[in-house]
């Protein structure tokens, strides 16, 4: 049987701007502001320890690439800019497909911002901006984030969003030490996006 491809879907519209800030692609000028994947504090529940300096540079260095994903496990990352500083980045995973001639229709949504900019909404601000390009943009029905039970801030983020805390999946998640972590899933579908 003769299998098509999938064709490759088109480039965001990126930069993006919203009230405060812009969502740009990511630079290798940005590796200074995202020293934040340095800090054991924004890095206690992402999947990943914090960076040395050549993990931040591989970090930033692959970042950079991500700039229009197509495929599932592709990622598009897009730096958060306010005051022309960036303060933060978020990122879009496409995940599951029906078969190999259709674009990816689920997604996964995260970010990480610099603590300095904590608690003023930019956060809220830009992840909206980024459900509004998933939905916008790609052919998506539903889009997924995946969090450490205990990142109260994420998972606040996520029911700003309107996201529904779906499941809570018990030692899902391998540590690099050895341990398992619990995951929860928080969804969005399609008809439930106010854009
Ligand atoms: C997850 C993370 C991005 C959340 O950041 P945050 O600062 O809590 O989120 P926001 O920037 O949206 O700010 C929300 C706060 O600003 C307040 N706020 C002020 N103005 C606001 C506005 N215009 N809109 C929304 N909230 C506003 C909210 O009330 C809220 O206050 P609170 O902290 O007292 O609850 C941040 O904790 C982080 O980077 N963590 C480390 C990385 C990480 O764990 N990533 C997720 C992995 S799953």
């Amino acid at each position: 049987m003769n299998e098509v491809a999938a064709p490759r879907l088109a480039p965001p519209p990126v930069p993006i701007g919203t009230e405060r800030l812009t969502l740009r692609h990511i630079v290798t000028d940005d590796l200074e502001a995202l020293r934040y994947y340095q800090d054991p504090e924004v890095c206690r529940y992402l999947p990943f320890p914090p960076a040395d300096d050549a993990g931040l540079a591989d970090r930033v260095a692959k970042m950079t690439t991500r700039l229009a994903p197509s495929e599932p496990d592709e990622v598009l990352a897009l730096a958060v800019v306010h005051d022309e500083v960036m303060i933060g980045d978020v990122m879009l995973r496409l995940r599951t497909r029906t078969d190999p001639r259709t674009p990816p229709s689920v997604a996964e949504i995260g970010w990480a911002f610099a603590p300095s900019y904590a608690g003023r909404g930019f956060a809220t601000e830009a992840a909206t901006a980024l459900v509004g390009l998933a939905f916008g943009h790609y052919p998506l029905h539903r889009l997924v984030a995946h969090l450490d039970p205990r990142n109260e801030r994420s998972a606040a983020l996520c029911e700003r969003l309107g996201m529904t805390r779906e499941a809570h999946l018990r030692r899902d998640w391998p540590e690099a030490d050895g341990t398992w972590t619990d995951d929860v899933i928080y969804g969005l579908l399609r008809e439930e996006w106010h854009g």
